[in-house]
């Protein structure tokens, strides 16, 4: 990479694109941001009413920014909204964000630099630089399935994204599409406020609790090392750990099997007809949700209604199930999830990168065949600011020259080696190739490592047991400490 190069464009005002640009900044680049929304924050931009962050601020939010005392422990989006508004002022970024300017082409020049071509206010401009680094989300354009009978439906249609509050929903009959967090967040949001709440399921996955047993914060168990040892071990296991999956794994099994009891009894799947059909370990490891707490109460209570079936069609009044049942429907929310839109880079470039296991790239941000071309925050974790703040760094150390990149021979074998590891065990779905959850410490490790860090940031015994906060890094980030 060439140290010397001055100017980047970050696609991107969201947790990731921020952080980029904060950092890229810290090391002596010139940087402009990219931003298709009238504000920054992105999926913290503009949501609906009730939605908080996941896990405690502690946790979520960059190493190096803390929240301010007051804010609640599980902060909500208009708290998350002020941080990152204090973060881009603070670090001098605010004022390097083109608001409304949406990037429709990103195609490498002849002579190595990228040039961008972005839409604002229906006027298309050009720019050329040294560097692009894409910061799009992965949760930013709906998913929308396709019916039969929406045309005569006399009710609305709308997707997760665009349910804002009760007045959207007051004394309806509410069918929620989709098993997941925003469908479950957004049923016990509108419970007081509508007709009724029908939750549609096609498959069941488990929950994972804000508090175990309603006793102990989740993070002891996502946030902390040692429960990384009992998920498929990362590319490539050391001794300890072929020894623990091999002839030791019917105790690996036997740990995972304890959850499913623990949770299964916590949320009383069985007696709610909600048990999954299949292990914990595929949900942990690929789609894993934190319920929202009074969900599984309120089905439990009847006020949320729930259904193992899918939409076949639409009638006038309502929706027809595969099961046959006719549910009256005054509004149908699609919480379906997400698409990618990666439409600004030439299908030729694309295809080098992605399929339809997501994007595949070496430490998940850089391609060998794309000089000057970088993705931070094209990983799910479970708290994405920090990992996303990480990238950042150690993309910023990587472009300055600050440690050296293997040859693009083993880039490539990096990144097969890990599209087989993914593909070993996670679930087929559009981002298997970026879904990191419990392996976010043994990711951040190897960043460390490149960056020629101590990846234990705490001493012994503590390394293991004592969940993982943000501030953890905040001396890597900061860039004050960084061994
Ligand atoms: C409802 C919801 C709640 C979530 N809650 C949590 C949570 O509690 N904890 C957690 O760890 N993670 C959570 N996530 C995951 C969340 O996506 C990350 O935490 C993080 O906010 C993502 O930041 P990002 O910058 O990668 O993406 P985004 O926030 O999606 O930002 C991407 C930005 O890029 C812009 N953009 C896209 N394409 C273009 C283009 N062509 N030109 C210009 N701009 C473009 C978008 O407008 C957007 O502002 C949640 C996701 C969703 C959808
Ligand atoms: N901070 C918060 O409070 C918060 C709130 C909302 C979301 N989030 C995060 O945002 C991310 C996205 O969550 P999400 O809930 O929006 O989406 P999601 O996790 O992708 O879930 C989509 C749901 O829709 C179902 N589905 C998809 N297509 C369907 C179809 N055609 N017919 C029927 N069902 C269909 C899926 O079922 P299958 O499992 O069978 O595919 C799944 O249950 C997650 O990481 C989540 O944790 C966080």
């Amino acid at each position: 990479m060439d140290g010397e190069a001055k100017s980047i464009a970050v696609l991107g005002a969201g947790v990731a694109g921020l952080a980029t640009a904060k950092t890229l900044k810290q090391y002596g680049y010139d940087v402009i941001i990219y931003e298709a929304r009238s504000a920054l924050g992105g999926v913290w931009a503009n949501n609906y009413r009730s939605l908080c962050v996941l896990e405690p601020k502690w946790v979520y939010g960059y190493p190096d920014w803390p929240w301010p005392r007051e804010t609640p422990l599980y902060p909500p989006a208009s708290h998350v909204r002020d941080y990152l508004e204090s973060y881009a002022e603070h670090f001098g970024i605010r004022d390097r964000v083109r608001l409304n300017a949406r990037v429709v082409e990103a195609t490498p020049t002849n002579d190595g630099r990228w040039r961008i071509v972005a839409e604002s206010n229906g006027e298309r401009d050009s720019a050329e630089y040294d560097y692009f680094v894409m910061s799009p989300g992965m949760f930013n354009l709906k998913k929308m399935p396709d019916w039969p009978g929406t045309e005569t439906f006399e009710g609305e249609l709308i997707h997760s994204s665009e349910f804002r509050d009760g007045e959207q929903v007051g004394g309806k009959n509410v069918v929620i599409v989709g098993f997941s967090r925003s469908a479950m967040d957004i049923a016990v949001d509108i419970v007081d406020e509508a007709e009724s709440v029908t939750v549609l399921h096609r498959s069941i996955r488990w929950p994972v609790p804000e508090k175990i047993l309603g006793l102990i914060r989740n993070h002891v168990l996502l946030f902390a090392r040692w429960p990384t040892h009992f998920a498929p071990p990362w590319i490539r296991p050391g001794r300890a750990a072929r020894f623990l999956h091999g002839p030791l794994r019917g105790g690996v099994n036997l740990f995972w099997k304890f959850f499913e009891v623990l949770l299964s009894t916590q949320f009383r799947l069985k007696q709610h007809n909600l048990v999954p059909d299949r292990p914990i370990k595929l949900d942990l490891f690929t789609n894993l949700y934190i319920a929202p707490p009074r969900f599984f109460g309120l089905v439990g209570d009847g006020a949320i209604g729930t259904r193992h079936s899918e939409i076949e069609s639409f009638e006038n009044d309502g929706v027809r199930l595969t099961n046959g049942e006719l549910l009256p429907a005054d509004l149908v929310l699609c919480a379906t999830g997400w698409r990618h839109d990666y439409s600004f880079l030439a299908p030729d470039l694309l295809v080098q990168i992605y399929d339809a296991d997501g994007m595949h790239l070496y430490r998940h941000m850089l391609h060998p065949a794309l000089p000057g071309f970088a993705l931070v925050g094209g990983v799910q974790g479970i708290n994405s600011a920090t990992l996303y703040a990480m990238q950042a760094t150690w993309l910023a150390r990587c472009f300055k020259g600050e440690f050296a990149l293997p040859s693009a021979e083993e880039q490539l074998a990096e990144i097969e080696a890990l599209k087989a590891w993914n593909r070993s065990f996670v679930t087929e779905r559009p981002n298997r190739a970026q879904i990191l959850n419990l392996h976010q410490l043994p990711y951040l490790d190897d960043l460390m490592d490149d960056m020629g860090l101590e990846k234990r940031r705490k001493p012994l015994l503590a390394d293991q047991f004592v969940p993982y906060r943000s501030m953890d890094y905040a001396a890597v980030t900061a860039g004050t400490n960084p061994s």
